[in-house]
């Protein structure tokens, strides 16, 4: 699956972006700690590197990502120039609490009220750019919600006198190179449910949980895994739950839904979509095709 899904405002969103890159000293980058690649924007790098920004790095709902994973994540992120990253849980108000001293870490040159340190916050849609602000400001200052690009328009804020921070529309790129990163963006949220089938969602989600997670669908679920592919694990959760169609067949479209409900929820436990290594193995597929 291929998801083109490019609304006019990420146009005005990258240009306005690349003007105020110029003028911050420190780019917060939101990602989704269970998808921590495929949530990156790479246009957000680009922009961030061409002004050599130094970043702070948030993997965020790291409440509901796979804990080993997240160190791997970590660890690979702090190899990498000029990133400092970190994990937590932007719904946590001690996790937030950390960011300042974070940010005045990764950019020690700015910082007092003669010179706040200027913050950029960026990310892809739905990764909780808005939660993380409404938390450090300690108030409500975006909407947040579950459907992706809520956040639309530019805002700048004082935290404390020593800090400003602007976010930016969160952005997604026009085309997703690769379709497995468009379908665990899909099965977590970042793109919209109007873009994406989720039958064929939750048909991926099932093989990936497969292949990493099978005790946590047996707990969830209550059948034995072995010898199922994805479509098995959706019937498996239509027969658990009593989703028939009138004739008797599974309703698999009923099912898909509550099966990415309980992913999305955090119902199935906590789970990381790729790993370094998973990706490592993802672009090795890609290169030799
Ligand atoms: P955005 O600005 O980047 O688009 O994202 P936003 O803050 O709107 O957050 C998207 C959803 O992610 C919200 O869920 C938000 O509560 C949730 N979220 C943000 N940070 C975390 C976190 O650290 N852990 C978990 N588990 N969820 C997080 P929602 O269901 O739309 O809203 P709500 O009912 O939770 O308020």
């Amino acid at each position: 699956m291929s998801i083109q899904w490019f609304p006019g405002h990420m146009n005005s969103a990258r240009r306005k972006a690349a003007e105020t890159m110029e003028k911050v000293d420190l780019v917060i980058e939101v990602v989704d700690a269970r998808l921590p690649q495929a949530s990156c924007n790479p246009m957000i790098e680009q922009l961030r590197n061409a002004r050599q920004r130094p970043c702070l790095k948030i993997l965020n709902k790291t409440d509901m990502a796979d804990p080993v994973a997240t160190q791997a994540w970590i660890e690979h992120y702090n190899a990498q120039k000029g990133v400092t990253a970190v994990a937590l849980s932007c719904k946590k108000p001690s996790d937030v609490a950390r960011i300042p001293k974070l940010a005045i870490q990764v950019a020690p040159h700015r910082g007092t009220a003669l010179k706040p340190l200027r913050i950029m916050i960026m990310g892809i849609p739905n990764v909780g750019k808005s939660t993380l602000m409404n938390a450090l400001l300690k108030k409500r200052v975006a909407a947040v919600g579950d459907e992706p690009a809520v956040t639309k328009t530019q805002q700048r804020l004082y935290l404390g006198n020593n800090m400003v921070l602007t976010d930016t529309p969160g952005m997604l790129w026009p085309k997703i190179e690769h379709p497995s990163d468009g379908l665990m963006l899909a099965a977590s949220h970042a793109v919209g449910s109007n873009a994406l089938i989720e039958e064929e969602v939750a048909t991926f989600l099932a093989d990936l949980l497969l292949q990493r997670y099978a005790q946590l669908l047996k707990a969830r679920y209550g059948f034995n895994t072995d010898g199922m592919d994805g479509v098995a694990v959706v019937e498996g959760v239509a027969a658990k739950r009593g989703f028939r169609l009138k004739g008797g067949d599974y309703d698999f479209e009923k099912a898909s839904h509550v099966f990415l409900q309980d992913y999305r929820s955090g119902a199935l436990g906590r789970i990381s979509l790729e790993t370094p290594a998973s990706r490592a193995e993802l672009l090795a597929t890609y290169q030799s095709t």
